[in-house]
């Protein structure tokens, strides 16, 4: 699908939407066509009220008028960049169930809203865009009424130059957001820790430098824990770095590290059947952080960040770690696996070390789907964010606010961190109950944090897939923290 902007024509032709804010203001051009009072009339024989992303479709207007909607834009005064988006990807929704092949969405000034005609439309533009993503890859007898119509949507604007220059800088999250939803979704048997290694090196091609280790290095490196989790896997354990150094060459650099285990059994600890399928996207988070490389590099952002994701295939195997094994990590600790499910944060624990000893950061964000317990909490809303540094838990909850990846802070503390102390090792990998398992798998992670850096984990079982989508995203991959990262960065890193 294409976007292209365009001056408001002088009379509407074709398959158009048309805005309407709350109460059932008609923006300029509806009213202009509001032809013998058709979508009036429409309306009021309608629920529609002109809510935010409600869309109410006009049909049997006269010629050259095609198919027609009016589209709610809720409260001016709420209208914000993720909602004009929603807008976007609600005409496109409604545009692909209709068959629709070509459409004009037509922005008027917003009176009350604190945006510009030019970014509105540019945000209409990218959640359009954003909507007509489709993984349809393994599908081989697609019905034509199954495949996405729209083609090109052209979106008019009073001042389209203006709107395509804030379109420019929000491109890039197109192909960076399309990236990782393409590697979360990928089936396990195409997408194991080298594959998802090869296709990182693409991003070189945006100027980022990626290194790929197997585990011969690994084990050089004394990654033990890492490693313990591959070992039932015939496929073998990677670890992807990826640095975007184009910041000032004083800047320490903001490290982000993913879990990557791109399809997570449970191990000997084996999982039940129901939903184990699921666990394709437990590389979610090595998926997040690959795509914010991916973003900050196609937006040329002036700014040091490293990417340093884990990625393994957590497998049950006469070679299989068991329950009770203690493996001995990059740092030295060692960690008496007590659940073999519990493989994201030993995995995570070398990442972070071998991160951190590199790179000294000054400060160190991770992804990753972590816990079933974090979706118990939080459900599907917000991510769980644990954070030893106040300052930068407010840098990401602010980021996460204005991208549309909610964030939730949970605690951290001594009395939780005693809970995962071993009888024969420095460390268990699980404590003894199910109690607050989000919090004492951050605390197993926090033991791996070096003096001095302000560190944050992002859990995000519960929002890197989602089961039913919403206005920009379809069901199955977010991408969340693609556009969280973005943010971060735009906000408080770039220089
Ligand atoms: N990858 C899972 C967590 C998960 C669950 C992600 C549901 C997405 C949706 C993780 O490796 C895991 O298995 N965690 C265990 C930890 C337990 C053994 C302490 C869990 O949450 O049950
Ligand atoms: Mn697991
Ligand atoms: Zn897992």
């Amino acid at each position: 699908m294409k976007v292209e902007f365009s001056a408001i024509p002088k009379s509407l032709a074709g398959n158009v939407a048309v805005l309407a804010a709350a109460d059932g203001q008609l923006l300029a051009s509806a009213q202009a066509m509001n032809a013998g009072d058709a979508l009036a009339r429409a309306m009021s024989a309608s629920r529609f009220t002109g809510a935010r992303q409600t869309v109410l479709p006009v049909l049997g207007l006269a010629a050259p008028l095609g198919r027609t909607v009016l589209v709610g834009i809720g409260k001016p005064r709420e209208l914000d960049g993720r909602t004009a988006e929603g807008l976007g990807g609600a005409i496109v929704a409604d545009a692909n169930a209709a068959g629709v092949k070509a459409l004009t969405v037509v922005v008027d000034p917003v009176k009350g809203s604190k945006l510009s005609p030019a970014q509105i439309a540019a945000h209409i533009a990218l959640g359009a865009l954003l909507r007509g993503y489709r993984f349809d890859r393994y599908k081989t007898k697609d019905k034509p009424d199954q495949k996405l119509s729209l083609e090109s949507v052209t979106v008019a604007v009073a001042g389209p130059a203006e709107a395509r220059r804030v379109y420019d800088r929000l491109a890039p999250t197109v192909d960076a957001v399309f990236f990782t939803r393409d590697l979360v979704t990928e089936p396990p048997n195409v997408l194991y820790p080298a594959e998802f290694a090869r296709r990182a090196k693409a991003l070189s091609k945006l100027g980022v430098k990626v290194e790929i280790m197997g585990e011969a290095e690994l084990k050089k490196l004394g990654m033990g824990a890492l490693l313990g989790v591959g070992q039932g896997s015939e496929r073998e354990s990677q670890l992807l770095v990826m640095q975007w150094m184009k910041g000032p060459k004083s800047q320490a650099p903001l490290a982000l590290i993913g879990k990557g285990v791109c399809f997570d059994t449970g191990g000997i600890s084996l999982k039940p059947a129901g939903g184990m399928e699921d666990m394709k996207w437990d590389m979610g988070g090595a998926g997040a952080v690959t795509g914010a490389m991916h973003l900050l590099a196609g937006r040329k952002a002036k700014v040091n960040v490293v990417g340093v994701c884990a990625l393994v295939e957590n497998m049950p195997d006469g070679n299989a770690q068991r329950p009770g094994d203690v493996v001995t990590t990059m740092s030295g600790q060692t960690v008496e696996v007590i659940n073999t499910d519990a493989e994201g944060r030993l995995i995570l624990c070398d990442a972070m070390w071998y991160a951190q000893n590199r790179f000294k950061p000054q400060a160190m964000v991770e992804f990753s789907t972590l816990t079933g317990a974090i979706v118990v909490a939080l459900g599907h809303e917000r991510a769980g964010l644990f954070c030893n540094n106040t300052p930068l838990s407010n840098k990401l909850r602010a980021a996460g606010a204005v991208a549309g990846e909610k964030l939730w802070r949970m605690p951290l503390g001594s009395a939780y961190d005693k809970l995962i102390d071993s009888d024969i090792a420095d460390m268990k990998n699980v404590s003894n109950g199910r109690d607050g398992g989000s919090i004492t798998a951050a605390q197993f992670l926090q033991r791996f944090v070096q003096e001095g850096v302000a560190w944050a984990h992002v859990d995000i079982a519960g929002v890197a897939w989602s089961s039913k989508g919403n206005a920009t995203t379809p069901k199955g991959a977010t991408a969340f923290g693609v556009r969280l990262v973005d943010r971060l960065v735009a906000d408080n890193y770039e220089k």
